[in-house]
């Protein structure tokens, strides 16, 4: 019986070294140490023997248990642990691999410079309105008094589709379309912002397309003073608190009296520098008192309306904001210029 309990350490032993799972010390254990397992099985014989043999095999028996126990147990841990670190391994996430990038867009800085001026006119009334870039001759010339034989009308000057159909020269074709819809109605207040074209050699201040922002205002009693006001407010907003403005006599066949209007140098603080070409002002629009006639053919009578109206250009804005040098930064799309305004 000795050699039985001998020879089932031996072989359970040897078993139990090739463990590899948690499950097989389970399984393992049961076959052995189990109510029916090999021990069991062995121990049952014990009531045969003799009372002297009793103890001696009782302790052999007990050494065996004992032997084959620890086993179950050294293996059950190794067991354990290999089956974590394997988790672990299977699910681990390295932290130290880069990011991927995630490319963002950002604003185009002349739609930047747009949403600016949108918010400042919202913010004095103004509604916003849009046109075709594609206009007829009628609105963007004639309605606006400009006389068939006007050199403006020149081939040169402007991008023809048809002899009636072209792109539009300027956003004032806005003045005479905004007012026909709105039928007589007052007051009128919109601005209009949107792209023109010109027949014009590029360089670094000409760009045959470009931005430009129209405002119109029509009602009773609207007078070139008011004008002034709310192109000084605009200059404050968009320029600084203290920015000042002049209006200097000018001519456009639409308006009359008509002005261009210059802002104090927000470089210089208008004691003259290399961008105001010293002289502490920088002109950022045309302007002037709607043309009766103009009033006339969109349907509104001079002698009881009056209205002021305004072209500003986008770029040149956004160029004097941002310090950019040249117009065709704006349209060339190299991302190193367009990435710079991520954050203004
Ligand atoms: N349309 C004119 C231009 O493009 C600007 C302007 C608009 C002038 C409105 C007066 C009134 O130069």
């Amino acid at each position: 019986m000795r050699e039985r309990l001998e020879s089932l350490k031996q072989e359970a032993l040897n078993e139990l070294e090739q463990i590899e799972s948690s499950g097989q010390v389970q399984e393992l254990r049961v076959k052995y140490l189990g109510k029916k397992g090999l021990l069991t099985e062995i121990l049952r014989g014990m009531g045969k023997l003799s009372a002297e043999e009793r103890p001696i095999v009782g302790q052999v028996a007990n050494e065996v248990r004992e032997a084959i126990e620890s086993k179950l147990e050294e293996k059950g841990q190794a067991a354990e642990r290999a089956e974590v670190e394997a988790k672990l391994a299977k699910e681990s996430i390295d932290v130290t691999l880069p990011g991927r990038t995630v490319h963002a867009g950002n604003r185009h800085p002349l739609n930047l410079v747009i949403e600016q001026i949108e918010d400042i006119f919202l913010g004095m009334g103004f509604n916003i309105a849009e046109g075709p870039e594609v206009e007829t001759d009628y609105y963007n010339f004639e309605t606006l008094n400009l006389p068939k034989d006007h050199p403006a009308r020149d081939m040169q000057d402007s991008f023809y589709i048809t002899e009636d159909i072209l792109l539009r020269t300027h956003t004032s074709p806005m003045q005479v379309r905004t007012m026909e819809k709105m039928q007589g109605q007052v007051p009128v207040k919109i601005i209009c912002p949107g792209r023109v074209y010109r027949r014009d050699d590029d360089d670094a201040t000409h760009s045959h397309v470009f931005t430009q922002v129209e405002g119109l205002m029509v009602g009773e009693n609207v007078r070139m003073s008011d004008l002034k006001g709310i192109l000084l407010s605009f200059a404050r907003q968009m320029f600084s608190e203290d920015a000042k403005i002049r209006l200097r006599p000018s001519f456009f066949p639409f308006t009359e009296p008509s002005a261009e209007v210059d802002v104090s140098c927000m470089f210089c603080g208008g004691n003259g520098c290399r961008i105001c070409k010293h002289t502490g002002w920088i002109e950022i629009l045309g302007s002037g008192m709607v043309h009766p006639r103009v009033l006339e053919m969109a349907g509104y009578d001079p002698q009881k309306h009056t209205g002021f109206a305004f072209g500003m250009g986008v770029e040149r804005i956004a160029m004097l904001k941002y310090g950019v040098d040249d117009v065709r930064h704006f349209y060339t799309n190299d991302l190193r210029f367009l990435k710079q305004f991520n954050r203004v």
